[in-house]
């Protein structure tokens, strides 16, 4: 797959997964715009790029507010002239179980993860629909599709992400544009480090058939199919990164 002459803004670009998908598209031949609200984190991510041979822009993003969001695709397309690709993986997460959380977590990670999604997403369509082409990769989670413990607010913002990314993809196919989410599993990022205790590990390796966390390179393969256009006819699609997890049910170790 081949990124030459495409243009990409990645989200949560500083960091984990949306580092590594700016890296393997900039290596593909596309222009990539880093956005993250570590605005440090982003020129340091951008400025590998360009050290490479690619073209690269650092953008100072929040994705929760609707016009930073705006301000960000305005910003790419002065620096590119398009945006064909958006690959949001700007997040965060907690862990906290039902009845412990507080209404101000609830409300910051849908804030974050959910509105984000809904406010870049709109932006970056808005601009797409002119153009008749886009790729829209979101990043949901398996937290979206399974009830575990510790992920009321998280696994409810990424269940919104999964039925938000298919209202996209049905309203914005008669212009030319796709929408799919990855629904990673358990994957070794910065994100991850924070999140998952020393029990939350064990527990979750257990459930997993290929029994080991993914990796950030792992994840941005999956991405890259999504947003290339080899996958002009897959959209509305949620695809799992996640060694097998979604898949399992009673698992012995043989
Ligand atoms: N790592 C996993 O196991 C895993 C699993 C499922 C889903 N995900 C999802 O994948 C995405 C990336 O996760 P990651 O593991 O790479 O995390 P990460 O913490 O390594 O990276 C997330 C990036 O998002 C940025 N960010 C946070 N809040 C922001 C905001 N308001 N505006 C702009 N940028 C913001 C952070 O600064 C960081 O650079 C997230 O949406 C996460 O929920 C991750």
């Amino acid at each position: 797959m081949i990124y030459v002459n495409r243009s990409a803004v990645v989200t949560g670009g500083a960091s984990g997964i949306g580092r590594e998908v700016a890296r393997a598209l900039a290596e593909r031949g596309a222009a990539v715009a880093v956005a993250d609200i570590n605005l440090e984190g982003a020129e340091q991510v951008a400025a590998a790029l360009v050290q490479g041979g690619a073209k690269a822009e650092a953008i100072a993003c929040d994705v929760s507010r609707p016009e930073q969001a705006d301000a960000m695709i305005a910003r790419a397309i002065e620096a590119f002239g398009k945006v064909d690709i958006l690959v949001h993986s700007a997040g965060v997460g907690v862990e906290r179980s039902f009845l412990d959380t507080t209404p101000e977590e609830w409300q910051r990670i849908l804030d974050i993860d959910l509105s984000g999604t809904f406010f870049c997403g709109q932006a970056a369509a808005r601009h797409m629909v002119e153009r008749g082409y886009g790729r829209i990769v979101n990043l949901a989670s398996t937290a979206g599709v399974r009830g575990g413990t510790g992920r009321a607010a998280y696994g409810t913002a990424k269940g919104g992400v999964i039925a938000l990314t298919k209202v996209m993809a049905v309203e914005l196919a008669p212009h030319g544009i796709t929408v799919n989410a990855l629904a990673p599993g358990a994957i070794e990022t910065e994100l991850v480090a924070k999140m998952h205790s020393a029990e939350t590990r064990t527990v979750y390796r257990a459930a997993i058939p290929l029994d080991r966390y993914g990796t950030p390179e792992e994840t941005a393969a999956a991405a890259l199919f999504l947003a290339s256009e080899e996958a002009r006819y897959v959209t509305g699609h949620v695809l799992a990164v996640d060694g097998g997890f979604l898949a399992a049910g009673v698992m012995h170790r043989r």
